[in-house]
């Protein structure tokens, strides 16, 4: 633990042990450079404390870098909230209450929004306690409501510039998408390629989700099995991260790898793998800002829905054309390109 502290580059780390449910918070700042710290929250459960934290201190350098390349005021940050094995839902309503209470008493240090295991409604109650601080709240509890759906806009934005690269034309028309993952982000984004043209494919843990997608909706399905050895143009992942190792590149069958999930890479040295095999990476960061943005312009910086939307795309285009411009005349990963972009904003904050 001391380590992994030590090895980090953040700022600051709040830890809280909720005695009541036995649940672990930690709230990891990584960078207030261009704003306060915004993130989402992220409550699952962990194999132990150790591995939510560090969980914490990665997803919360992703938002620095998320917030950094489109040059947008906020820092970057992130909570997890790793509930115990035994936790009973009877007293999540309490603990999101505390939570949003611990939030306030860090008095602007930190804003959040939902993430896995999160939606809007838990920011409504979180926000009881922890207004003014808490986004992405219901509309009927005054807030611009869930951040999937633009998301999943600004992923299919980055999705398109992916195609313009490859094939010289953005359309998705007759192009093989497989989506890992059909929750907040991954349900949206299959819909926009549906009405792209694309030949859409998904896979799925959740049964219930499985049934809808593919017995009501008509997706093709494909088992998690072979959700990595599936040819197809473009996979997407959008579920968890760390699903791009050593082991998994190397039974890829795309021509690029764009999705919305964050901290997509288990480790450095995957960005050098994926470039090796010839897959074309969108750095996650770069496109998974959609939501963040649009829910933090809307609620914080007075945006309308239409200014959020041409604000993410444009974003988006730029960003990670740039990046793919960067990598390739510097010899680079994208990944790298897009850390050098991220960084050298950040150098300019004050
Ligand atoms: N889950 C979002 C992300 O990872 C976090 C977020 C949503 C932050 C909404 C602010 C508002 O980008």
């Amino acid at each position: 633990m001391e380590q992994l502290l030590k090895d980090w580059d953040g700022e600051t780390v709040v830890v809280r042990y909720d005695r009541p449910t036995g649940a672990w918070i930690f709230i990891a700042i990584h960078s207030t450079r261009l704003g306060p710290a915004t993130g989402g929250t992220r409550m699952m459960r962990y194999p132990s404390p150790e591995v939510a934290i560090s969980d914490a201190l990665k997803l919360a350098a992703g938002m620095t870098y998320k917030f950094a390349v489109p040059e947008f005021p906020r820092g970057g940050g992130k909570a997890v909230v790793a509930i115990p094995d035994d936790f009973d839902p009877q007293t999540r309503t309490d603990l999101l209450r505390r939570y949003g209470k611990l939030i306030q008493q860090l008095g602007g240090l930190f804003y959040t929004g939902p993430d896995v295991g999160t939606s809007s409604s838990d920011m409504d109650i979180i926000a009881q306690t922890g207004a003014p601080y808490i986004h992405s709240r219901t509309p009927s509890a005054g807030g611009a409501g869930s951040s999937g759906p633009a998301t999943a806009m600004g992923v299919f934005t980055g999705i398109q510039v992916v195609c313009e690269r490859l094939f010289g034309d953005p359309s998705l028309e007759g192009r093989r998408v497989l989506v890992q993952g059909v929750g907040g982000v991954g349900e949206s984004l299959i819909e926009h390629l549906r009405t792209a043209g694309a030949e859409v494919l998904f896979s799925e843990v959740d049964e219930q989700l499985v049934r809808r997608f593919r017995d009501e909706l008509g997706f093709q399905f494909v088992p998690a099995e072979t959700v990595y050895s599936t040819e197809c143009d473009i996979f997407s992942p959008c579920a968890l991260g760390g699903v791009l190792s050593g082991d998994t590149i190397s039974q890829l069958k795309c021509r690029a790898v764009a999705g919305g999930a964050n901290t997509q890479l288990a480790g450095p040295e995957d960005a050098e793998r994926l470039r090796t095999r010839g897959i074309l990476y969108a750095p996650d960061y770069v496109i998974n800002v959609g939501g963040a943005m649009a829910i933090t312009g809307i609620e914080a910086l007075g945006w309308s829905r239409g200014e959020a939307v041409r604000q993410v795309v444009h974003s988006i285009l730029g960003g990670l054309r740039q990046v793919f411009k960067l990598a390739e005349k510097e010899g680079i990963t994208t990944e790298a390109a897009a850390r050098r972009v991220a960084e050298e904003h950040l150098s300019k904050g004050s």
